[in-house]
């Protein structure tokens, strides 16, 4: 079995860097626009064969060393009672969004072998699928990036609702982030035991938040999922996107492996989280569009950066966009493949 991956994860020798891209399943592939034209997001998400299918869709073209399951962040949002759907060219949208301490009593734990079986079911049939080939990466949300899509009731660029009802009513806050991190928590290890072998969670927004508040209002709920799923034994990869001025914070809440973007090299990034620790990035998904030369320099930059330390994984700061030539992914797949390796 391909184990760069996992060995990375670890901060293990390895022959070459492992890559993988974050949405490497999504809209820029053709084979997922055309399975997109027959059925909704959140139906490729419910029926177990057609994510099965939609997962294993980059692997055979781009060749990545991990697969990741293909589901959405926000699913769990259904069984605790917050109703969304996807609006085209919008993003989620949360019927009944929460506004005040009322909204976040009225929230329901939920067992997600029960209420996510479809979830865990694919997990399962994945590892069949894949015999071994790459291993599978389950995923969840943290605190912070859940609770704003459920107060903002969809995409935000300023977070002020979230903001205003952190700094308004901090009770309900840390109830509602309590909230997340144990239903979080449930749902990780379920993954776990249904076949994932590693996790990666996605603050995605955290960076919105200075250090102070991120310490305040952040750091406890996620480091709680972080203890909570250690005992499951395996890595755990945590990710947000213009999180430079609260690396260190972040890194503090947890994680085997931090997930950085672009807006530091690696190299001081990595600093920054420390030696004992993995990380993962941080190409600028823009760069893919870039003339070919300036590219794959980019890339290369990284690689650099990374200088041949065990504990690297190559990855995108944030997710692969819609209009990207799949062809781009395979060159900087071969790029890190041919120029990375550690010394161990
Ligand atoms: O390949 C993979 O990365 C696995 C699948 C995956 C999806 N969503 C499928 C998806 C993963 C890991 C996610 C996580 C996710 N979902 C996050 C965290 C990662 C990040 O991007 O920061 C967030 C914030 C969400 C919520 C979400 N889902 C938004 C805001 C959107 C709309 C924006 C957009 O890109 O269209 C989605 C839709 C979504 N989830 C798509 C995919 C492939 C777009 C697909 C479509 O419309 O067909």
């Amino acid at each position: 079995m391909n184990d760069r991956f996992l060995r990375a994860c670890r901060r293990e020798p390895v022959d070459a860097t492992p890559v993988w891209f974050m949405r490497q399943a999504g809209r820029y592939l053709p084979q997922y626009r055309a399975l997109r034209e027959k059925y909704s997001l959140l139906e490729l998400c419910a029926h177990p064969e057609l994510a099965v299918q939609v997962t294993l869709q980059p692997l055979d073209t781009i060749e990545v060393d991990a697969a990741i399951l293909f589901s959405d962040l926000l699913l769990p949002f259904t069984p605790m009672g917050l109703r969304f759907d996807f609006v085209k060219g919008e993003g989620p949208s949360v019927e009944n969004p929460i506004r005040n301490a009322a909204d976040v009593e009225r929230l329901s734990p939920f067992d997600p072998r029960a209420s996510l079986a479809h979830v865990l079911e694919t997990i399962t049939l994945l590892r069949r699928e894949l015999a071994g080939r790459v291993p599978l990466i389950g995923f969840g949300g943290a605190p912070f990036t859940l609770a704003a899509y459920a107060i903002e009731g969809g995409p935000s660029r300023d977070y002020l609702r979230t903001k205003t009802f952190m700094y308004a009513q901090p009770q309900a806050w840390h109830r509602l982030c309590g909230f997340f991190a144990d239903v979080m928590t449930n749902y990780l290890r379920a993954q776990v035991a249904a076949g994932a072998q590693a996790l990666q969670i996605f603050d995605s927004w955290a960076g919105a938040l200075g250090r102070g508040d991120y310490r305040e209002f952040v750091l406890p709920h996620t480091k709680r999922i972080f203890d909570g799923v250690a005992g499951s034994g395996v890595p755990l990869i945590h990710f947000g996107v213009g999180t430079t001025a609260i690396l260190a914070d972040l890194a503090e809440a947890g994680g085997h492996v931090v997930g950085v973007d672009w807006r530091q090299g690696l190299d001081e990034a990595w600093r920054t989280i420390g030696s004992e620790r993995g990380i993962q990035g941080n190409l600028d998904p823009a760069v893919l569009f870039a003339p070919r030369d300036r590219l794959l320099a980019a890339a290369d930059d990284i690689l650099q950066r990374a200088a041949g330390r065990p504990g690297h994984i190559f990855n995108l700061g944030h997710g692969v966009l819609p209009e990207l030539d799949p062809g781009v992914l395979k060159q900087v797949v071969d790029l890190v493949h041919e120029e990375g390796r550690t010394d161990g």
